[in-house]
């Protein structure tokens, strides 16, 4: 097969390494890529937004299946593009990817099909969310409806925060995104994530994971894309899962497909665990980034093959096998993410990083200036390890980031603690 791998990232980077151990792959071209991807594909430079040109690509270079990484060209409808002139492609269609594309869509579809959920409101005015956030009380969650790259969330403590956040979406500050909002009930608990592949009809456990979404140690500091990850995720346990199976993700795919809207593609189920057992927090229709650096390493199947079996409809019967260590993987960011940051810096010491046994270094936004490797984004590599347990890939995949020579660059020290911490209890 002759497979086209859309977008940049560590994420991508992650598919193609998986991508490319499959016998069944004959060529892989990725557009745009990054110069790790270009290590195990043939970069071409169309950007993740010009539709046209992606479909010109596949055409031309007469592409069996394409494999979208990013949730924006899934959103504004590549898959459809592609299916309408013959072109298989491994994702949602347009009104499938509105499960992530839209949060007052996706709350409404959990209350007809009785997913569990917070409690919410859609809100069309700034004046329906005052409304809302004084229904509800504090703490309480007000949201941008559209896609906002990890900034239309804000968890409001007091009731002037809460206030100041409707006002702040309202008021334009999110563009498209904000001209609707969701208010919902504030859940208690720990967060998790749960990977499923869908065919349309059925859904496999593709594995779980949990991210450092802030910037600092300590789950201090700003939001940012997630800091690291790890696989598996000690909080749900089989039972757990089932139960969110079960009780989410398979009413979801089955409701998608009752609605005409059948999903195809990764479904990354951001959970919250707490009393009452696992509750959707959202939907993302694509795989996580960084969760892919962890829980690819750790699928045994060959990931191309399966992707063809999904997009033909034929994952019924099947189950997945992973790997049984623990994946763990370390963001190194350019010093100011997420906020400003200077591009352009050089990286060495990758090379020396990825002798290391169980050690892989996926590429998120590097460049190559010359044969140097210099940095071209916020978030600029993923360390990943595998170990025995979450303490021992915290251990290997330290070691491989102090090989890592970038004065411009920083990193949390204290990726998966909280599994690593629970490993050495034993
Ligand atoms: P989202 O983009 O919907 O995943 O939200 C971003 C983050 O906000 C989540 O990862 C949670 O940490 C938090 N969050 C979102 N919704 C809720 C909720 N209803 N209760 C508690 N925390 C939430
Ligand atoms: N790491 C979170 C995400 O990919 O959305």
């Amino acid at each position: 097969m002759i497979v086209l791998l859309l977008g940049s990232g560590g994420r991508e980077h992650a598919l193609a390494a998986a991508l490319a151990k499959s016998p069944a792959l004959t060529r892989l071209i990725a557009a745009p890529g990054n110069p790790g991807i270009a290590k195990l594909a043939e970069c071409r430079a169309v950007a993740i937004d010009d539709l046209d040109g992606i479909v010109a690509l596949a055409q031309a270079e007469k592409v069996d299946l394409v494999v979208v990484g990013p949730e924006a060209p899934l959103v504004d409808g590549v898959v459809d593009r592609l299916n309408e002139v013959g072109i298989r492609a491994f994702g949602p269609t347009a009104a499938a990817a509105r499960l992530e594309g839209s949060k007052a869509f996706t709350k409404e579809f959990c209350a007809r099909h009785g997913i569990p959920t917070a409690g919410f409101r859609r809100c069309r005015s700034a004046e329906e969310g005052h409304a809302a956030v004084d229904a509800f009380g504090v703490p309480v969650v007000v949201k941008a409806d559209g896609l906002a790259a990890g900034k239309g969330v804000i968890v409001a403590e007091t009731l002037a925060e809460a206030h100041a956040a409707v006002d702040h979406m309202f008021g334009g500050a999110l563009g498209a995104a904000g001209a609707e909002a969701v208010v919902e009930e504030f859940l208690d608990g720990e967060e998790a994530s749960l990977f499923a592949l869908v065919d349309g009809k059925t859904a496999l456990f593709l594995g779980d994971a949990q991210d450092h979404k802030r910037a600092y140690d300590g789950d201090e500091g700003p939001n940012t894309g997630g800091m690291g990850a790890y696989s598996p995720a000690p909080v749900l346990s089989p039972a757990l899962i089932d139960q969110a199976m079960n009780e989410i993700v398979r009413p979801t795919v089955a409701g998608m497909a009752e609605e005409g809207a059948p999903f195809v593609g990764f479904l990354y189920a951001g959970l919250m665990v707490g009393p009452d057992g696992p509750k959707l927090i959202e939907y993302n229709v694509r795989f996580g980034d960084p969760e892919a650096q962890v829980v690819l390493p750790r699928l045994k199947d060959d990931l191309l093959e399966l992707m063809a079996a999904a997009v033909d409809g034929a994952l019924e019967g099947r189950k997945l096998k992973f790997r049984p260590e623990t994946a763990l993987s370390v963001v190194l960011a350019a010093k100011g993410y997420p906020g400003d940051y200077v591009k352009g810096t050089e990286i060495r010491g990758v090379e020396t990083a990825e002798k290391r046994g169980q050690v892989t270094v996926f590429h998120a936004g590097t460049a190559l200036d010359g044969g140097r490797l210099v940095s071209a984004g916020g978030r600029v590599l993923a360390v990943t390890a595998l170990g025995a347990d979450a303490a021992e890939a915290q251990m290997k995949a330290y070691a491989a980031v102090d090989l890592i020579d970038w004065p411009e660059g920083f990193c949390r020290r204290d990726i998966g603690w909280r599994a690593a911490a629970a490993a050495e209890e034993g």
